[in-house]
């Protein structure tokens, strides 16, 4: 499963970039909005760090204006991928891009069966976004756990991309579901590499080696 960083920030794609683990990047409209700078150029800048796909979303309303900022969108970075939301449009624009070779994520997956839409169209991804579908009370593995399943025994190529995860366990879960990519903010990639006993154990290991250097320094 890759690892892609959801954040149109660019500090946050250096860290991650510096662990070698960094597979791609997911940016959305709210996450444009938080860097309060102009969007085209954050765009660009974003797609210039990244070493993998970079997801850009569509704005527009109705297919044909949706398909024109597509090409527009794909046309800011090599390495851009045009996100399109999971509506009639949505499908409508999203398949004509892939008709020109331009690479498709349908953002705002909730269901399987609309994951079934996103596979049928094309698509290079298609977006569940997990913690979402937690916060209205479903369960947003078990739709998860659906769509790797129906897309495997479909033989479907589009990828599916775990969206909106909130902590390490829903990582965990999805790569135990056969999620091909998982997005997540830098919060929850930061705790990924966390955990109390490594702490602790560093700790030990330090101060033994400091008391060893201590010990061979009198002992001289
Ligand atoms: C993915 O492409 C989305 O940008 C993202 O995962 C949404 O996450 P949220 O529900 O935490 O905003």
């Amino acid at each position: 499963m890759k690892l892609f960083l959801d954040t149109a920030n660019l500090e946050e794609i250096r860290t991650i970039k510096k662990w070698g683990v960094l597979a791609g990047c997911t940016t959305n409209p709210s996450l444009l909005a938080k860097e309060h700078a102009d969007w085209e150029v954050q765009m660009k800048e974003v797609c210039a760090e990244v070493d993998g796909p970079v997801s850009l979303e569509t704005t527009s309303t109705g297919a044909d204006d949706l398909y024109e900022e597509g090409l527009r969108l794909a046309g800011v970075a090599p390495n851009a991928v045009v996100k399109v939301a999971m509506t009639p449009d949505g499908l409508e624009a999203g398949k004509r891009l892939i008709g020109q070779g331009i690479p498709v994520n349908v953002t705002l997956t909730f269901s399987p069966a609309q994951a079934i839409l996103a596979a049928e169209i094309g698509a290079t991804y298609v977006s569940p976004f997990i913690g979402r579908i937690d916060d209205v009370g479903a369960d947003g593995l078990y739709a998860l756990r659906e769509i790797c399943e129906i897309f495997e025994v479909q033989g479907y190529d589009t990828l599916v991309l775990a969206a909106s995860l909130r902590h390490p366990m829903h990582v965990v879960e999805a790569a135990r579901a056969g999620a091909d990519v998982a997005t997540m903010p830098f919060s929850v990639f930061s705790q990924l590499v966390k955990h109390p006993l490594t702490d602790i154990g560093l700790e030990k290991f330090m101060s033994d080696w400091k008391k060893l250097q201590q010990e061979l320094k009198e002992g001289a």
